[in-house]
């Protein structure tokens, strides 16, 4: 490629250099720090792989017990931080609670300045355990309800799934939770995690970091998807019409929500771990219909669209496995954000340890230089 030529999205154009993931599009693989991730999902915690992705190795014991101690003992907000949320409308969205609220969060901590080390890691903390407060407290004041202090006898995900739902999660649902969290909790050089490494490239501090990657996530063509699978399912509504539904899809070039992805060609393994965790929980709730509609929809879009290397992504299921948690469709992209900021944390450490200001260049389009025409002379 010339140093010249432009390419729309920056598709194929290497923007950092990186140890943090890497993806195998043709043989589903996605490594974490060169673990698999559905070992991790499988084997770990989301404490356990919060610190593999920001601090590169996994924790010895005594290291992870007083990262999972420190998370603990941050989860709280300020008073001022919920009196915020009561100031929001109750009909906005949820991401952009999270989005003014993570920005609103830094101005209560002054560990900014981010050539220190000490102080960056200070706001990882911080962040990583006040992000699930601050969604489940927007969606308990959105409902009129008070909001539920953090539980420091739970972990990330238990606490996490009981300030949502006000029910202390099953251990069955907790550990369904927990991998939803470690399956969505970093994926390389996805465009907020390029917002982030921008952001950061600017030494702008870790909440502004944050904040910027929150806004570029609920965008519909990264974050949302999950929630429109859930919708398409509806309208589909049994497994019965997914073979016409398919059929009118194709017909009318309609694009089947949860399916394709620009770097996997095959189904993605984060599809195929949620696919198994699903049936976990239905084993405990009841298995929706919408389960059994996706199911037949993949048997039938697989001839058609497998062999164009379209396959099913991590939102064809993930909306399924929410629902039938009981939580609501709009929590579907901030639940997304609450994992991938460890992702977006590991990412602006590694942007900040060799940092280079971002500034790309352009190829500019517009006028030569042209001279001014004072207003009562314009035609
Ligand atoms: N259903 C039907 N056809 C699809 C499709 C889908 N979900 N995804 C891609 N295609 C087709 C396109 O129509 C296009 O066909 P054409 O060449 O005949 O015009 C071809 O595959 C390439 O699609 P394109 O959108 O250019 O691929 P991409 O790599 O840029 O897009 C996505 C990747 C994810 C944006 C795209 O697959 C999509 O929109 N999927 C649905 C939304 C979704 O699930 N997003 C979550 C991603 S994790």
């Amino acid at each position: 490629m010339s140093l010249a030529e432009y390419r729309p999205g920056l598709a194929d154009v290497p923007a950092a250099e990186s140890a943090i993931s890497d993806i195998d599009g043709k043989n589903a693989r996605l490594l974490y720090r060169g673990f698999p991730v559905e070992v991790l999902a499988r084997e770990s915690t989301f404490e356990e792989t919060a610190w593999l992705l920001l601090k590169g190795e996994l924790p010895r014991q005594k290291e992870l017990a007083d990262f999972d101690a420190q998370l603990r003992q941050r989860r709280a907000l300020h008073f001022r931080m919920t009196d915020m949320f009561k100031a929001l409308p109750a009909t906005g969205h949820p991401m952009d609670a999270l989005q003014a609220s993570v920005a609103a969060l830094g101005m209560f901590h002054s560990t900014r300045e981010v050539s220190d080390p000490a102080g960056n890691w200070e706001s990882c903390l911080r962040i990583l355990a006040s992000v699930p407060t601050l969604v489940a407290t927007f969606h308990r004041v959105r409902l009129g309800l008070e909001p539920l202090a953090p539980r420091d006898d739970l972990d990330h995900a238990g606490n996490l799934g009981y300030m949502l739902t006000g029910k202390e999660p099953s251990p069955a649902v907790r550990k369904v939770l927990d991998a939803c969290l470690i399956l969505h909790a970093e994926h390389q050089m996805n465009a907020s995690t390029f917002a982030a490494r921008v952001v950061g490239s600017t030494l702008a501090d870790p909440y502004r970091v944050i904040s910027a990657a929150v806004g570029a996530l609920a965008g519909p063509l990264h974050g949302g998807a999950n929630e429109e699978v859930l919708d398409m399912l509806e309208v589909i509504g049994s497994a019965a019409n997914a073979r016409a539904w398919f059929e009118n899809a194709v017909a009318t070039k309609g694009k089947i929500m949860g399916f394709g992805h620009r770097v996997y060609k095959v189904k993605d393994p984060r599809a195929t771990v949620l696919q198994d965790l699903a049936e976990h929980v239905f084993a405990e709730t009841s298995r929706p219909r919408s389960y059994d509609t996706a199911l037949e929809l993949e048997k039938v879009a697989l001839p058609v669209l497998g062999a164009k290397g379209i396959h099913p992504n991590v939102d064809f299921f993930s909306g399924i496995v929410y629902q039938s948690l009981g939580i609501p469709k709009d929590i579907f992209t901030p639940l997304f954000a609450i994992a991938r900021t460890a992702g977006w944390l590991a990412h602006w450490l590694e942007q900040v340890g060799g940092n280079r200001l971002f500034r790309p260049e352009q190829i500019y389009k517009g006028y030569a230089e042209r001279k001014y025409v004072s207003l009562d002379e314009r035609a």
